[in-house]
């Protein structure tokens, strides 16, 4: 038998887990991954080694007149058992996340010209089903379509908490208040950006991950997807 190969899109707010949850989901059912925050991340790291952006300035209109110099592709490193993000070949995997990159994606991604790229972009990857794909508008506009929608949710305490302890163990020096007000403010902005704006599609499947584990998220997610493939 053939099995049916199906769309599975996940959506929700920061750190609420979509990635973790989203890779080992791929490697279950020998999916493609592919992490839309990590492009949106690569323009805006474009950006900032550019001075396009800065604390108190964001030139816009000049960002997006560098949009043709931006090339973003995906290259699976075996040891890390997923697919890394490279920007004009350079592998920037790490450099993304910073909270310094944190806190300057969220205005980059209320681009529409930014958008409309990687949006065809991630259009182009899905298009022979078989994939994974994590974001804020998987489930809305970049394949409204799929077969399976997931919306993540957690409380902003739960998340933050999860990235403070994430950001640390990674080596950076920060406040767990400056994690949060990132957390809240970026939900804030994904969430009234007139461009796609992070809402639940209506026929998404929301799960609550504040008080469940991966494996339990995992779970959840493998059964219903095993519904819709064979
Ligand atoms: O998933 P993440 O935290 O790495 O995403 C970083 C930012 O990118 C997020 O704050 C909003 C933006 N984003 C988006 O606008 N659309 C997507 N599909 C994915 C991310």
């Amino acid at each position: 038998t053939t099995l049916n190969k199906i769309i599975i899109a996940i959506d929700g707010f920061s750190s609420t887990g979509k990635s973790t949850v989203a890779k080992q989901l791929a490697k279950n059912l020998n999916y493609i991954y592919v992490d839309t925050g990590a492009m949106y991340r690569a323009v805006a790291y474009f950006a900032l080694e550019h001075d396009l952006i800065g604390d108190d300035f964001f030139k816009e209109d000049a960002l997006v007149n560098r949009l043709e110099d931006i090339s973003i592709n995906f290259k699976f490193n075996i040891e890390a058992g997923f697919a890394e993000v490279y920007l004009n070949g350079k592998n920037i995997e790490s450099a993304i996340r910073t909270l310094r990159v944190s806190k300057f994606v969220s205005p980059v991604a209320t681009l529409s010209a930014v958008r409309r790229k990687l949006v065809e972009q991630q259009q182009l990857m899905g298009k022979d089903k078989g994939i994974v794909m994590d974001g804020r508008d998987i489930g809305t506009v970049v394949f409204p379509e799929a077969e399976l929608k997931i919306f993540m949710t957690a409380s902003a305490e739960t998340r933050a908490k999860r990235r403070y302890k994430e950001l640390l163990d990674r080596g950076h020096n920060l406040s767990y208040d400056d994690v949060l007000e990132n957390v809240t403010t970026r939900d804030h902005i994904d969430s009234t950006r007139e461009d796609s704006p992070l809402i639940k599609a209506e026929d998404a499947i929301e799960i609550d991950n504040s008080d469940l584990t991966i494996e339990e998220q995992l779970e959840t997610i493998v059964g219903l997807a095993n519904r819709l493939i064979i």
